[in-house]
């Protein structure tokens, strides 16, 4: 089980198309501890890696939103929140159950499909229109 980037998902604008890329990356490096049965520990540090990431990525976008007046942002930031929520909960399950079969299938749904389908409408949304801003 692996995500993987296609031009699909491309929002057009290089810095955001690279940032998705390296969070991917990340995303199959906690695939890859998960079916490799890695321990509570290592899982931690992937998590982290990974959660530090997407502050990251997700503070630039809003960044470059409100810069530019977007006028979805706030509806944009709320996914943005609903996503941090859903990743906080997520990582309070694997340090209980670790990487058991339901916080796998649980990883898959709110990291791995939440991120396709928000980059696909969301994301590209926004790329269009910031491809549009002289
Ligand atoms: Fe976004």
């Amino acid at each position: 089980m692996a995500i993987k980037w296609t031009e699909e998902l491309a929002t057009g604008v290089s810095v955001i198309d690279d940032q998705h890329k390296e969070l991917f990356r990340r995303i199959n490096g906690l695939l890859d501890a998960c079916s490799c049965g890695r321990g509570k520990e290592e899982l931690s540090t992937v998590m982290c890696f990974l959660d530090e990431y997407v502050v990251t990525h997700f503070a630039e976008e809003e960044a470059s939103m409100q810069q530019h007046n977007y006028p979805d942002y706030a509806a944009h930031k709320a996914l943005h929140e609903e996503f941090n929520r859903n990743f906080a909960n997520l990582r309070e399950q694997f340090m209980t159950d670790g990487p058991a079969v339901h916080v796998v299938i649980k990883t898959n749904h709110v990291v791995v499909e939440w991120l396709t389908s928000h980059i696909k409408r969301v994301d590209r949304a926004l790329g269009t229109f910031l491809k549009s801003r002289p």
